[in-house]
């Protein structure tokens, strides 16, 4: 498992505490809400969909400007891309709106360009923007990853980072894939 070393620490952390109190047969109902101006999230957010459904789960990928009802969501999985240094304001501003989602297991992640500037970029965009997007996050931050963004030509590299990490982090928050999960736009 590839994880950042931020991640690693969260996903440290919650492994455990996963591990205690999770119940055998649990199920997990996965959603995917993203924000995106120019297409890369979504195209990211579209791939985990796929990516999870493959391996038998059902989660649709919802853009937040649709206002989606997270009511049925177990583990919510949020993306944002960075523009002048923040994380879009319409993601953070649903998270907000959604009373953080307490009680919720929640991974998100954050498309950024700071990315392609080696380890110094790498870790500012770890530090910073993982930061800002999980500051209103009241639930249970079990995962978190920067992926490399793109402007013009898709960046395939990402696409399939993005969905190794989805399955794991699908299985770390635990259970088998199955109920439906439909954030009701
Ligand atoms: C106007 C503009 C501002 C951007 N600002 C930043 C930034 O501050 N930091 C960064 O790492 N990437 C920045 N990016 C790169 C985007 O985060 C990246 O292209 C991302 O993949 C866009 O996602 P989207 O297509 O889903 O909107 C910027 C891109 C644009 C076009």
């Amino acid at each position: 498992m590839d994880f950042s070393r931020t991640d690693l620490r969260v996903s440290r952390e919650k492994l455990i505490r996963l591990q205690t109190d999770r119940s055998v047969g649990d199920m997990v109902r996965v959603c995917i809400l993203y924000g995106s101006r120019r297409g890369a999230t979504r195209t990211v957010a579209q791939a985990i969909e796929r990516a999870l459904r493959k391996k038998g789960y059902n989660p649709r990928a919802v853009e937040v400007k649709q206002k989606p009802d997270v009511a049925d969501c177990d583990l919510v999985i949020v993306g944002a891309p960075v523009y002048y240094e923040r994380p879009l304001p319409e993601v953070l501003r649903f998270i907000e709106e959604q009373g953080g989602l307490a009680g919720k297991k929640v991974t998100v992640f954050i498309l950024a360009m700071a990315q392609k500037f080696g380890k110094h970029g790498r870790e500012y965009a770890e530090r910073r923007y993982l930061r800002l997007i999980m500051e209103p996050i009241k639930g249970d931050v079990i995962s978190s990853r920067v992926f490399e963004g793109w402007l013009f030509r898709k960046n395939e590299t990402t696409i399939k980072e993005a969905q190794t990490w989805a399955e794991e982090v699908v299985k770390l928050a635990g259970g088998e894939p199955d109920e439906l999960c439909r954030p009701r736009g």
